[in-house]
């Protein structure tokens, strides 16, 4: 039995890899949505995402194809696609069956991500993702990546931000952080007044971070440092969500200081998440919780969640709480 009333593939767009991840020429096989992609990047630079099954006799196109040109040959009768999907040459026939065509996902190359929208009844993307500048920006540190694999949904791990009574139960910070969240449109905007781990121990500080439909995240923290995570949590089969985050860190007079802030906000983030995922692994989602008055905006967030659906009847728990 499912524990969530509502699809494990919600639409919008997720990132699939980094861009470094996937070099000019370069295959890269994964699995996301229940199904099986792969990833190449045309000799052209251009990332494209398709189905991974050759519509021919069925081989992987991500283990063992490789990229001609600004196609991806199949490793089995080297028929070759292009990154709209569509077969552009049969080797050895002298007509390519018309029926010979993957699925060409939408891709959009980003903040040094490739994304792909995915979209439950096929529909083109409905809304974009924006530019960060901290990401190309010299005054900020290189980014630091950690990924995990949870046993959640997207839905569950977002509600995390605006639950401001688990920081802390869960997380055991001094106090419930004040947390307001606003919709707008595909975006829902949270702002939270809290503490967070340091060098030199806990500190008072803002959050503000923008979720930009469930698969595309970004978090800047504001105190005495400021940093910067950009996350993104893709759906891998109806069970398990891959989870990236990469860190950044505001650039101070030194180099070890500004290594110390980093490493300690990744080790405060990787605890939180160690404290999260058990939480998250084995709970249940109720569409009528029973809510309290110091709980947080999780009703406006639940609004907000129902867009990404296309089922009329999915994450509507907001109006009962
Ligand atoms: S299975 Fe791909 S070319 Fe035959
Ligand atoms: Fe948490």
């Amino acid at each position: 039995m499912s524990r969530f009333p509502f699809t494990p593939f919600p639409n919008g767009w997720f990132v699939v890899a980094y861009s470094d991840e996937v070099a000019q020429g370069e295959v890269s096989p994964c699995t996301y949505f229940g199904r099986e992609l792969v990833i190449f990047r045309g000799e052209d630079g251009e990332a494209h995402v398709l189905d991974a099954y050759c519509p021919h006799l069925g081989a992987h196109l991500g283990i063992g194809g490789k990229v001609v040109e600004n196609s991806i040959e199949c490793p089995f009768h080297a028929w070759r696609f292009d990154g709209a999907g569509s077969c552009v040459a049969v080797p050895y026939a002298k007509r390519i069956p018309p029926t010979a065509r993957v699925r060409a996902w939408p891709t959009l190359e980003r903040n040094g991500r490739i994304m792909v929208w995915y979209h439950a009844d096929g529909r083109e993307p409905e809304f974009d993702i924006p530019v960060l500048p901290e990401v190309e920006d010299d005054a900020w540190s290189e980014g630091e990546r950690r990924r995990w694999k949870i046993r959640s949904h997207n839905q569950e791990m977002a509600e995390n931000s605006v639950d401001c009574a688990h920081f802390r139960y869960v997380h055991g910070t001094l106090s419930v952080p004040e947390t307001e969240a606003k919709e707008n449109g595909p975006v829902l905007e949270v702002m939270s007044k809290t503490k967070f781990g340091t060098p030199k121990g806990e500190m008072e500080g803002s959050i503000s971070s923008a979720m930009h439909g469930f698969g595309f995240n970004w978090v800047r923290f504001t105190g005495i440092v400021e940093t910067f995570l950009v996350s993104g949590i893709t759906p891998i089969d109806g069970e398990y969500v891959d989870v990236r985050f990469e860190f950044r860190v505001k650039k101070l007079g030194n180099a070890d200081a500004t290594k110390g802030v980093g490493a300690a906000l990744i080790r405060d983030i990787e605890k939180q998440m160690a404290e999260d995922t058990p939480i998250w692994e084995n709970k249940v989602f109720h569409e009528r919780p029973a809510l309290c008055d110091g709980d947080g905006p999780i009703a406006v967030f639940r609004r907000w969640c129902q867009q990404f659906y296309s089922e009329p009847d999915s994450g509507q728990s907001g109006r009962a709480a």
